[in-house]
């Protein structure tokens, strides 16, 4: 039996750990975290995150060999194996403000890591860090003299919010980084072992620490970049009268490009790919590689101008205005199946409706709570309404930020009914039945195809 160790219970240390100690009955798995409120969730009945599956996973090993805890130091003492899944934000302030991923929270861990063990362990990076953060984690961890103490292993997260457990269950690789040294290797083939109980060896690959680093910024770059890529062209489909939808299966087809993350949107949010191309960014300028690092930013310029577009749609077509409007936002979420709003589009959305002075109502199954801390100040001017028939009633638009199934199911000709003439849908990830919505009198506006309306409709109105 190891003691396996996880500090940080977020969204990457609660499901990735609970699917390890799942699968590893023979193995203790403890999550502590500082955040006392985070963890008394997690030992009750009300999980801190929204995440299909997960409940069952973790009724299944808690108190068996699954426990949480807010007692670090103790358990940095006791572990043998130590993840590190704590938040590496976007830095806020000083040099590489904007860009720079902020370790103050990893390096704190570090330090604490060193000053509570005495005992030989493995330390893996789960979170996402700057390429050669490894390098930094070992000067912290050898400052003591003794070297011998410790491994550092890099063995980033590829979950995605909404199919966490099913990624985890089933990962399409695992990928761990490690020092090729004999020491370094025997750490790499320990954590082999604990992955091999569930996933296939050849899903497991080894590679220099740099590599792994690296890997994880690249992934998620990539992945941004290919819905930038279908964003960008969704915008010369409205213009040009193609279809987003038939574009984007012609390409898909073509098995050098493949279908998958070819749908167009309002465009991606989430805790990480914006961070992390930042990160990546940042790193090409400190290697004075600037192509490179515009290169990829523009991924992020993209994303952005979508959202601007979006709403500067909706205020055209709504004949200039949405002052005083009553606009329903179906979706808080950054994506369906997850109550996380980290960078939201729908948020990002909700504000620039706010900032033109709309009415403003978010209807989510399950991100209401979330998108009110997010919205922070501005939330008082919004109304939370989680039946999204109240929430279209007396509205003018209708707009589907998130793409949860439970959207596409309602009965819009109730909602039609209920809302001010002219009605419009605005559907920002091309989820429901336009032709239907058009017959039944909405004025429906997709992305990246003809809008379907019951007017004049000749684009962009000047003022
Ligand atoms: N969310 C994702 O989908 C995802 C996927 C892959 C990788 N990642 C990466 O994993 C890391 C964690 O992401 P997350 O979404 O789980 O973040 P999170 O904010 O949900 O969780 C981080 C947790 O760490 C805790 N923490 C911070 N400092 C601590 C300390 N000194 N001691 C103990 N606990 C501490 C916080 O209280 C918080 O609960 C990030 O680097 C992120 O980029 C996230």
């Amino acid at each position: 039996m190891a003691n396996l160790l996880c500090i940080g219970a977020g969204y990457v240390g609660g499901p990735t750990m609970a699917v390890i100690a799942k699968n590893c009955p023979q193995h203790r798995v403890m999550v502590v975290d500082i955040n006392e409120a985070r963890i008394k969730a997690w030992q009750s009945d009300h999980l801190p995150i929204y995440e299909p599956g997960l409940e069952e996973v973790v009724r299944i090993a808690r108190d068996r060999n699954l426990f949480f805890s807010t007692e670090i130091n103790r358990h940095i003492a006791e572990a043998d194996i130590i993840f590190v899944s704590v938040n590496t934000p976007t830095k806020t302030y000083g040099q590489g403000a904007g860009r720079a991923a902020d370790l103050q929270y990893w390096e704190k861990t570090a330090r604490q890591i060193l000053e509570h063990s005495s005992t030989h362990k493995i330390v893996v990076e789960k979170s996402t860090l700057p390429v050669r953060t490894a390098e930094a984690m070992e000067r912290i961890l050898q400052s003591n003299g003794n070297p011998a103490l410790f491994d550092v292993l890099s063995n980033p997260e590829f979950l995605a919010e909404g199919t966490a457990i099913r990624d985890m269950e089933e990962p399409d690789r695992v990928l761990i980084g490690g020092r090729q040294t004999p020491s370094g290797q025997a750490a790499v083939q320990a954590l082999v072992d604990i992955y091999a109980n569930w996933v296939p060896r050849d899903r497991i690959l080894t590679t220099n620490l740099w590599s792994s680093e690296l890997s994880k910024l690249v992934a998620n770059a990539f992945l941004a970049q290919r819905v930038s890529s279908i964003n960008s062209i969704s915008a010369l489909c409205e213009k040009t009268e193609a279809d987003i939808l038939e574009v984007a299966r012609a390409i898909g087809m073509d098995s050098r490009i493949g279908a998958k993350f070819l749908k167009a949107s309002v465009g991606f949010g989430g805790s990480c790919f914006h961070k992390d191309i930042l990160n990546l960014v940042y790193l090409c300028e400190y290697y004075g590689l600037n192509e490179v690092a515009e290169y990829w930013e523009q991924v992020i310029r993209m994303n952005d101008w979508q959202q601007a577009r979006f709403v500067h749609n909706m205020v055209s077509s709504m004949f200039n205005t949405v002052a005083g409007k009553r606009i329903a936002l179906y979706g808080a979420a950054f994506k369906a199946n997850t109550g996380d709003t980290r960078q939201s589009p729908a948020l990002e959305i909700c504000r620039k409706l706010l900032e033109e002075r709309a009415e403003v109502v978010l209807s989510d199954p399950h991100a209401l709570d979330n998108a009110r801390h997010s919205l922070g100040a501005l939330a008082e001017k919004v109304t939370f309404e989680p039946d999204p028939y109240q929430a279209a009633r007396g509205a003018h638009a209708i707009a589907v930020l998130t793409e949860w199934q439970q959207f596409t199911a309602l009965d819009y000709e109730s909602i039609y009914r209920s809302m001010v003439k002219p009605s419009f849908v605005f559907d920002g990830r091309n989820i429901l039945d336009h032709k239907q919505l058009f017959a039944m009198g909405f004025n429906v506006f997709p992305l990246g195809m003809p809008p379907l309306t019951h007017f004049e409709w000749g684009g962009d109105h000047p003022g």
